[in-house]
């Protein structure tokens, strides 16, 4: 069952207040703006749902992105950093003022939160942060959270296998990013978990699939098997 251990939040959350302000701009030069670009790919998908739950949204730019694409959802925004929370809810009052109402933020360890039902749940370059048998108990509580035809909206790193130069490149840049991130976050995962495999395991189905980055990076939607 899934339960408080995940990553020790209240500090998770602390160390990412320390690497907000400069997490945008980290990520997208470590990654040539990928990291970006590939949570959007798939957002023209996410048009008509009503209940959306974000799980660590970060500094709020794919939020932002979804409230002018559908301007009708409501969004539960749950991120264990109150400095992105804040940058999140800051951004949207900036840009969208009108649409703040639409989105529920809360600042949580996703551990501790109340899963309601949903037709969309993204996780953006969040379920790498957690250990196999984390990931195993949130993939649970998505499939009883996620309406019928509901959309898991996932992107994130991949277990590259391909012996090419390119992909040796690739695991040099992506163990640098993945142990920047452990040390500015106090993260205690030690490897990535091959999320596309767990999800598959636990009654998802991938409906679309794009990589990038030399497949380095990848987003996909998963739908469940009923
Ligand atoms: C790597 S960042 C990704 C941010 C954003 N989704 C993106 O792709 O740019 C991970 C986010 O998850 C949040 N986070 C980490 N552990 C968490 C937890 N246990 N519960 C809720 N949020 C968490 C962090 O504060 C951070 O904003």
């Amino acid at each position: 069952m899934f339960n408080k251990q995940s990553n020790n939040s209240r500090s998770v959350g602390k160390g990412f207040d320390r690497i907000a302000f400069f997490y945008d701009k980290m990520a997208a030069i470590a990654s040539f703006n990928q990291i970006n670009k590939s949570q959007l790919t798939f957002i023209s998908h996410l048009s008509t749902q009503s209940h959306c739950l974000i799980l660590g949204g970060g500094t709020g730019d794919f939020l932002h992105q979804l409230l002018i694409i559908n301007k009708s959802v409501k969004i539960t925004y749950v991120d264990a950093s109150e400095k992105m929370i804040e940058y999140s809810k800051q951004r949207i009052l900036k840009y969208l003022p009108a649409d703040l109402n639409r989105v529920d933020f809360i600042c949580a360890d996703v551990a501790d939160f109340k899963f309601e039902t949903y037709d969309v749940i993204v996780c953006n370059y969040f379920l790498d942060l957690f250990e196999d048998e984390i990931v195993q108990g949130l993939l649970q509580q998505f499939y009883s959270a996620l309406s019928p035809d509901g959309i898991l909206y996932v992107t994130d790193f991949v277990l590259y296998t391909s012996q090419s130069l390119q992909s040796y490149i690739s695991k040099i840049n992506l163990w640098v990013l993945f142990h920047f991130f452990r040390l500015a976050t106090y993260l205690k995962t030690k490897r990535l978990v091959d999320v596309e495999q767990q999800i598959l395991l636990n009654k998802f189905k991938r409906i679309i699939r794009k990589k990038f980055l030399g497949g380095m990076l990848q987003s996909i939607i998963f739908q469940k098997m009923n």
